[in-house]
């Protein structure tokens, strides 16, 4: 059980590794739009993180509280993400601050996870 759960915080990771990746490529390739393979990313974290939320397989209370901020957190991201991705459909580009903003939170988010304990 212990296993299982250190194999799907490895996944949460990847999830965080693409979506944060994705925007890297970004935001220092100049470009500055919102990816498919952002919200590919942010899907994959927000699946395994949803899992990791139940307390299975650990021997030690889980902090909700923390759990609760990362997904408030995970829900602007989304948010941003979609509505950033309308505009571009609509042929507008992504404001800079909306731009900025899903960079920051993915960051917070990871350190939210290993600082906070
Ligand atoms: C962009 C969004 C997210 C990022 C960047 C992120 C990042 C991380 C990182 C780096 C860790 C590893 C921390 C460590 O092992 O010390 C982690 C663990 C964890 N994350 Fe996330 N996370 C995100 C979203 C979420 C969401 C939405 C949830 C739940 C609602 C969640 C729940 C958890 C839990 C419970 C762990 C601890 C796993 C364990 O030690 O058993 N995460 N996250």
């Amino acid at each position: 059980m212990e296993t299982l759960r250190h194999v799907v915080v490895f996944v949460h990771l990847i999830g965080f590794a693409v979506l944060f990746g994705a925007w890297a490529v970004q935001a220092f390739g100049g470009r500055r739009q919102f990816t498919r393979l952002m919200t590919i990313g942010m899907t994959i974290a927000a699946v395994a993180g949803l899992a990791l939320a139940a307390p299975w397989g650990v021997s030690y209370e889980l902090n909700y509280v923390k759990i609760g901020v990362k997904l408030v957190v995970l829900l602007v991201i989304g948010a941003l993400l979609g509505i950033g991705g309308a505009r571009q459909k609509r042929g507008a580009s992504v404001p800079a601050a909306m731009f900025w903003l899903v960079g920051l939170l993915t960051a917070a988010n990871a350190a939210i996870a290993v600082i906070w304990r």
